[in-house]
């Protein structure tokens, strides 16, 4: 089964490109750039990665970008994760990007677009992976900051499929951003939102009907709201689960009891995806072993599921019936 796993061509459709940062590089870029980090070594950071919930996570997350200063930092990030994720069966990755958080320490979105558009480029070259980038937005910044980025992306336009909404969820609903959505959406992106992986159903709703978005990502408290199952089911939006992230972000205890199954036995339409793999135990093919483990699930699950992935994929359609 592991090697049926390995070898099936999976993509990527929701990873958040530094939460790819393992220790390993984050020691070693710490130390290429002199920043200090409050720990001592690669266990201690691994240790520190003990989640009470999301806000827990993106405290840590935050922290562990401080070391990405230049442009060959964010081309060895990138690269490190297409490399492995290459040997893992990935064909395609859709990443998300939160410039906001690299603006606020005073790098520049040209650093950050630059050193990932080179990494992108090797990925295609040397690793046959295609990728996609998502401009996200950090739901607990002012709107007005948001907009300011979406002008700011103007001159990159053709680096990006779509926007995205991601950080702390809980109190920060996603209808506040329909404006900058519909902006985006003239500029011709595509549209994806985190909701209802901490926050309640309405969320989920709102991205939908306020902000337009043709994937929701997580969207795991769906269950909780019959009628937006429904919806969900009928518009054939899909669901970017993702499993470990669960666990270590707390949104359930274990595996086993993670709705997936019912998900699933709803129709709706699913991919798995490991959002931020340095930090939650595991890349996708970790995802898919471990949803192997807990459910049982047979080949016929896992293709259909990986299928869903790349039908649902910002590429090319050449690119599409190459991996089809
Ligand atoms: N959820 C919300 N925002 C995020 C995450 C996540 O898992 N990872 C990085 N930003
Ligand atoms: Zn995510």
């Amino acid at each position: 089964m592991q090697d049926f796993l390995k070898q099936l061509p999976k993509a990527e459709l929701h990873l958040h490109i530094e939460g790819t940062l393992e220790p390993e590089l984050m020691m070693a870029l710490a130390e290429r750039n002199g920043v200090t980090l409050p720990y001592a070594s690669v266990e201690e950071v691994r240790r520190a990665y003990d989640f009470a919930d999301l806000s827990a996570f993106l405290e840590l997350y935050f922290l562990g970008m401080s070391v990405l200063r230049h442009e060959a930092d964010f081309e060895d990030l990138a690269m490190d994760y297409l490399r492995r994720a290459h040997a893992e069966g990935v064909v395609h990755v859709e990443m998300h990007v939160d410039p906001q958080a690299h603006l606020a320490r005073g790098v520049p979105l040209e650093t950050v677009l630059n050193g990932l558009e080179r990494a992108r480029e090797r990925a295609a070259r040397e690793l046959d992976i295609s990728t996609a980038l998502i401009l996200a937005f950090l739901r607990d910044k002012p709107v007005e900051e948001a907009m300011q980025l979406l002008e700011a992306v103007e001159p990159y336009r053709e680096r990006f499929a779509a926007v995205g909404l991601d950080s702390a969820e809980l109190g920060h609903p996603p209808g506040r951003f329909a404006e900058v959505f519909q902006c985006a959406r003239q500029m011709g992106l595509a549209c994806v939102a985190h909701a209802g992986e901490e926050g309640p159903p309405a969320y989920i709703r709102e991205a939908l009907e306020q902000l337009q978005v043709c994937r929701v990502d997580h969207g795991v408290r769906c269950l909780e709201d019959p009628g937006l199952v429904e919806t969900l089911r009928e518009r054939g939006i899909v669901l970017t689960v993702c499993p470990l992230s669960n666990v270590s972000l707390k949104v359930v205890e274990r595996l086993a009891e993670h709705p997936l199954p019912r998900l699933l036995e709803a129709g709706l339409r699913l991919t798995l995806s490991s959002d931020d793999p340095a930090y939650f135990g595991g890349g996708m093919l970790d995802n898919f072993a471990a949803c192997r483990e807990a459910f049982g699930w047979g080949e016929a699950t896992f293709r259909q599921l990986a299928a869903n992935a790349i039908d649902e994929a910002f590429m090319t359609e050449a690119r599409r019936s190459e991996l089809q």
